[in-house]
């Protein structure tokens, strides 16, 4: 039996001067136990598993690491179209916009150009052409389309009656010139954007002309304007054509007839929105 497993009464009690009837009680709470199922004494005090644990004491490692210093703290990198975004919306009108232009330092292509080329034309336009880079000319003289492809661009919009004199506003979608007139990079293309957008909302025109892929891509962030060309779209939230680039047309003589089209629908929704 367990029972004679225990050590006798009488030796247990020893010379701790516990009483037998005492004795007799914890043998019986053992016994209660043991029938219970305990089999092992885990640990020689009671724990109290109710009881607020201790914080646990900090780590050596995080004492000893170093305070931060200045020449520690990792500067934050910059977000050029978020900042662009951020001064485009606030400029309250089209000389606000320009100067806040002016005052972006995170297009690369500022530090290489002689000038800043931000519009031309009537600000009360019906009509707004939005171009894609200044070429070496725009950058001489501050205006956009002035050279070769702008000529040809006036002629355009005298044969349907309108002038940058008296009816149209003209901006492209970088302000300064990029070296060797290379394309946009998508980079650029995309802190210009927002500035191109606010732009097209101060002016509120009733039709935006995207001039070839570099405007399309800013406007709709797409490109193929071969196929895109002849139809309206939507474009910095107002109705928007794609055309070929007058600089296209130039050399391609064969794609005026497509621009001549484009030209013939823009004349036809100016008539009946007005
Ligand atoms: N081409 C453009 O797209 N814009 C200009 O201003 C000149 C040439």
């Amino acid at each position: 039996m367990w029972w004679n497993r225990f050590p006798s009464p009488r030796a247990a009690l020893g010379s701790g001067g516990m009483e037998w009837s005492e004795h007799i009680a914890l043998r019986a709470a053992l016994e209660w136990q043991l029938d219970a199922g305990v089999s092992d004494a885990v640990a020689e005090a009671p724990i109290d598993r109710f009881a607020v644990p201790a914080p646990a004491p900090e780590t050596k490692a995080k004492e000893s690491q170093p305070a931060p210093t200045l020449a520690s703290v990792k500067p934050v990198e910059a977000d050029p179209v978020a900042e662009a975004e951020f001064s485009a919306t606030r400029a309250g009108d089209r000389d606000a916009l320009r100067a806040t232009l002016g005052a972006f330092e995170h297009c690369e292509l500022k530090r290489g150009a002689r000038n800043l080329v931000f519009s031309d034309g009537v600000p009360n336009a019906q009509v707004m052409i939005i171009g894609e880079a200044p070429g070496r000319d725009e950058d001489r003289e501050g205006r956009p389309f002035v050279g070769r492809a702008g000529q040809l661009l006036d002629k355009m919009l005298a044969a349907i009656g309108l002038s940058r004199q008296e009816s149209v506003y003209i901006t492209n979608v970088l302000p300064w010139r990029p070296p060797q007139n290379r394309d946009p990079k998508p980079d650029e293309i995309a802190m210009m954007r927002p500035f191109v957008s606010r732009h097209v909302e101060l002016i509120a025109p009733k039709a935006v002309i995207l001039m070839g892929n570099i405007s399309c891509d800013a406007a709709l962030r797409k490109r193929g304007i071969t196929r895109l060309r002849g139809t309206w779209t939507e474009g910095y939230g107002a109705p928007a054509l794609p055309m070929f680039h007058p600089a296209y047309l130039l050399r391609n003589p064969a794609a005026k007839r497509a621009a001549w089209a484009d030209l013939l629908s823009l004349k036809a929704r100016l008539e009946n929105v007005t």
